[in-house]
């Protein structure tokens, strides 16, 4: 794929796109495009700022800068790797984040609400957050950026995705406000919280077979959820009251199960948000919608 002539960024940002284009990829793993990938790829292989002037456009590659790169094209491509796992990084809510196969690879709609500062579902700013099914700790750890004064717990069942959330932990310096804790839910967590957020797995297994070749890179355990993906979204109704302050707010994203979702509840108040740059099926509820919401939960 290299060319005999050094290619300039630019000349290779639009070579690696076309290829991209030509090869019928899925996008959805923080791009939606050929042209972004290229750029997400390209750029962060290269080491440069994605704002890079006209003089780094000109930029021209070395041998070993190409060969790199289309080692990782020609993956992308034959594997169907994702180029968050490629170039071991993700963006999310505007934060650079480590990624690897040990976490589901960011792309929760819910940090849009972040950037709000979840205004104007709160009242004030939230004193003990919990990232419930943390991955790779992005939603918390950009919460607690979001809060400064906030002590924020991520929690997760998988050793190996809090690994690498401890990792992410350090690289944003949080030590001394982010704690990670490994639980199956809520089993080993404690007190009550002024917001719980999560993206939990809510995939089908009949889902999980139609999905394209991209997402089975992917931690299952990040994606699979019985009862028709609303096994574990329903544990968590079921739970949350218990673990939020008398004035908490549950927001749980649920994808395109919300549907079954509020087919199986049609009673509850489920706050259906809306989002700018777009993603659905994200809701909110508070600790007391929660607590009326408990016989009804607990069929
Ligand atoms: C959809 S991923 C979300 C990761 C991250 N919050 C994000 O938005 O990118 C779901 C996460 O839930 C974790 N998980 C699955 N079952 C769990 C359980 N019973 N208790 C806690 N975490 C669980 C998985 O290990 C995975 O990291």
């Amino acid at each position: 794929m290299s060319n005999s002539k050094a290619e300039t960024l630019a000349q290779c940002v639009s070579r690696v796109s076309e290829q991209l284009e030509a090869a019928d990829l899925f996008y959805g793993h923080g791009t939606d495009n050929p042209w972004d990938e290229a750029v997400y790829l390209v750029f962060t292989v290269l080491g440069v700022p994605f704002d890079a002037d006209e003089a780094q456009m000109s930029h021209e590659l070395s041998t070993t800068q190409s060969k790199r790169l289309d080692e990782l094209l020609t993956r992308r491509i034959e594997e169907r790797v994702p180029v968050a796992y490629l170039v071991q990084e993700a963006w999310f809510a505007g934060l650079p984040f480590k990624v690897d196969e040990r976490v589901l690879i960011p792309r929760s709609p819910l940090a849009e609400l972040i950037a709000q500062r979840f205004e104007p579902l709160l009242t004030e700013a939230p004193q003990r957050i919990l990232d419930l099914c943390t991955g790779s700790g992005c939603i918390g750890i950009a919460t607690a950026l979001a809060f400064e004064q906030a002590q924020v717990d991520l929690a997760d069942i998988s050793s190996h995705a809090l690994s690498l959330a401890r990792e992410n932990v350090e690289r944003h310096a949080l030590q001394a406000r982010v704690q990670v804790i490994e639980s199956d839910l809520f089993a080993s967590l404690q007190g009550a919280y002024s917001l719980i957020l999560c993206n939990p797995p809510y995939v089908s297994q009949s889902e999980i077979d139609d999905l394209p070749p991209e997402y089975a890179h992917e931690p299952v355990l990040g994606l699979y959820s019985d009862e028709e993906g609303l096994a574990i979204p329903l544990q968590i109704l079921r739970q949350a009251a218990d673990y939020l302050r008398e004035d908490g707010v549950l927001i749980m994203e649920v994808g395109y199960s919300h549907e079954a979702l509020s087919e199986r509840l049609p009673d509850m108040p489920f706050l259906w948000l809306e989002f700018d740059n777009g993603g659905e099926g994200i809701f909110a509820l508070t600790a007391q919608q929660l607590r009326d919401a408990k016989a009804m939960l607990a069929l």
